[in-house]
């Protein structure tokens, strides 16, 4: 689908991947971008985009992801601007709870799990409203269809739209990532489940799997890590710039004939 003159909404877009992926459909002629973020940030990060374009293409909408009322609120805006349903999303915006699944508590002789409200906080943010925000897009899509008597999509109409989850080499399973490995695994089921219910209404839904990008995110890590031990399991031996990452995603929207999830990891090996 050609990016050029779509609606498009981007969550997580202050920073790193998110704000990458928002400023390139912006430079691929977007027509208007909702740059989604929890940080009051996105006020300046829409406007730096604007400046950069030279158009008022990117709006701020400042707050929580799981706020189902927000994310309607945030499309039914976009609409309007836009004059056109919204075709694009990335729903980018994650988090880290980095713990040990179970760590001994020395002092207290007794193994200790990993804290259950983390778990649902990081499968929240990271699974369950990135799945809602994509389901939100091929609502108001279905709805438009309806309303024209269109009924099964054929290959001879333009895409209808796509959405692009981000999911993390961590999905394969990693050491102090149970709630993270677990919600980026399962957004590989729900690209596939949406993929497969979209197409009948012409919409993709793809996921990208990150290697270690150079964000905010990863800075998270402890100084010196990625140098120590992650270094050597990265073909490309460096981290991942948000741009590369932003251009995969661009990619899967723009080829229909991808359909699979896309490994954007740098030739990352699995942790032992
Ligand atoms: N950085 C990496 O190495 C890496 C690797 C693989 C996958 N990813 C994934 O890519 C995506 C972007 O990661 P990043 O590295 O750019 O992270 P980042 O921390 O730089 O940016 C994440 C953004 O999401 C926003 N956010 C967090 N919770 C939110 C909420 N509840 N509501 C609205 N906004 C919220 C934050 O404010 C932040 O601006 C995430 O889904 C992450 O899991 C990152």
């Amino acid at each position: 689908m050609q990016i050029h003159d779509k609606v498009a909404v981007v969550t997580g877009a202050s920073s790193g991947i998110g704000l990458a992926i928002a400023t390139q459909l912006a430079e691929k002629g977007a027509r208007a971008i909702g740059v989604v973020d929890i940080s009051a940030h996105c006020q300046a990060t829409a406007a730096a985009i604007n400046r950069q374009v030279g158009g008022e293409v990117a709006q701020p909408f400042c707050g929580d992801v799981r706020a189902a009322e927000f994310r309607a609120e945030v499309f039914a805006q976009m609409e309007k601007i836009g004059g056109e349903v919204v075709r694009i999303c990335v729903p980018a915006a994650g988090i880290l709870r980095d713990a040990l699944a179970v760590k001994m508590n020395h002092d207290r002789g007794q193994a200790e799990l990993y804290a259950e409200s983390l778990f649902r906080e990081v499968l929240a943010v990271n699974l369950l409203h990135p799945v809602y925000w994509a389901m939100q897009m091929m609502a108001r899509i279905i709805e438009q269809r309806a309303a024209q008597n269109l009924k099964k999509w054929q290959p001879s109409e333009p895409i209808q739209g796509c959405s692009v989850l981000l999911g993390s080499v961590s999905s394969r399973g990693n050491r102090g990532q149970i709630s993270y490995a677990c919600a980026k695994a399962a957004l590989n089921a729900a690209a596939k489940t949406l993929h497969i219910e979209g197409m009948y209404h012409g919409m993709q839904s793809k996921v990208v799997h990150p290697g270690v990008v150079n964000t905010p995110m990863s800075a998270q890590l402890p100084a010196g890590h990625f140098e120590t031990h992650m270094k050597s399991l990265v073909a490309l031996g460096r981290m991942i710039e948000p741009q590369e990452i932003a251009a995969a995603v661009c990619l899967l929207i723009e080829n229909p004939a991808i359909s699979g999830p896309l490994w954007a990891d740098a030739g990352m090996q699995p942790m032992a």
